[in-house]
């Protein structure tokens, strides 16, 4: 933890992660930071498998006041923290950790609320009532189901390549909300008003193999990836009848707007910092 009255120091942030080096949190928490003219210094630590907790170690031993933690870290960081918040308990994943002034590491897990600001905040969508598919059911979608059951929606599918893995995801988050385990081909004649798709199928140029006419009129499709990695599923979706589609560097920037305010006490407005994003490409 910095000296809070030693001026002469930033306060010290960073990503650990594995791949890291282009990730794109660096950059937006600067310009959190430069919106409130704080002073903090944020950098993108790669740390290899098997070196996260002593990597974490290190950073707090030099003064570090808070970490954001990516893939493949985040059930360790889970495991990592002296407590949690109720959202990082139940998602049994940590992407914001924070190092408290009585030396205490709290985890906490701000994606499934970035998803949701994202949604309702930035695009507009009104969960509650809507029936809703999530493709995956890796820790990705994990982290996402209970903010997403939090708003009420009429219900929520989740479908995966592996329909044992959305059966367990079923039964562990039932009692949030109303919630169903599927196979891909099981969802033919079924219609919904957002498909999120959560799956690492993208990073191999794939898509689930889903049947037509999925969705409703004015339906969405929304992508939790971002740029080049969203376009296979958002174009897919776009051609069989999604009447928007988003990719998800709203909800990256989201998540770490809740981040910084974990750690500073502030939420940073979003929007200028996302269509800064996008005009950078
Ligand atoms: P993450 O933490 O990013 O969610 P993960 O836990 O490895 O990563 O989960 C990856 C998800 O993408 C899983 O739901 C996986 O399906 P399986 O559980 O059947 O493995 C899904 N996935 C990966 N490649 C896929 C593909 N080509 N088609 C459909 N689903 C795929």
């Amino acid at each position: 933890m910095a000296d809070p009255f030693d001026f002469e120091k930033p306060a010290r942030y960073a990503v650990m992660g594995n791949p890291v080096a282009h990730s794109k949190s660096p950059r937006i928490h600067a310009m959190f930071a430069h919106q409130f003219k704080h002073r903090i210094e944020y950098t993108a630590i790669q740390v290899d498998a098997g070196g996260f907790a002593q990597a974490v170690d290190q950073f707090r031993a030099n003064g570090g006041d808070g970490l954001n933690v990516t893939v493949p870290f985040k059930q360790e960081a889970f495991r990592l923290a002296d407590h949690l918040s109720e959202r990082a308990r139940v998602a049994q994943a940590v992407n914001t950790l924070k190092c408290e002034p009585d030396g205490r590491l709290f985890g906490d897990n701000t994606d499934g609320a970035g998803l949701v600001h994202d949604l309702e905040k930035n695009l507009g969508l009104h969960l509650k009532d809507k029936r809703i598919l999530v493709l995956g059911a890796g820790g990705a979608v994990r982290g996402v189901l209970q903010p997403l059951l939090h708003r009420h929606p009429a219900l929520v599918v989740i479908a995966n390549r592996t329909v044992s893995k959305a059966k367990e995801l079923a039964e562990e988050f039932g009692h949030y909300g109303k919630l169903e385990a599927s196979g891909f081909e099981a969802l033919k004649g079924k219609h919904f008003d957002l498909v999120i798709n959560g799956t690492a199928a993208s990073l191999k140029g794939e898509i689930p193999p889903l049947p037509l006419n999925l969705f409703t009129r004015h339906a969405f499709a929304y992508d939790m990836m971002y740029g080049e990695k969203s376009k296979p599923f958002l174009d897919w979706a776009a051609l069989h009848g999604a009447d928007q589609v988003a990719d998800g560097l709203g909800m990256l920037v989201e998540q770490a707007a809740e981040s910084y305010l974990i750690w500073r006490g502030v939420r940073p407005e979003t929007r200028p910092v996302i269509e800064k994003l996008r005009a950078e490409g």
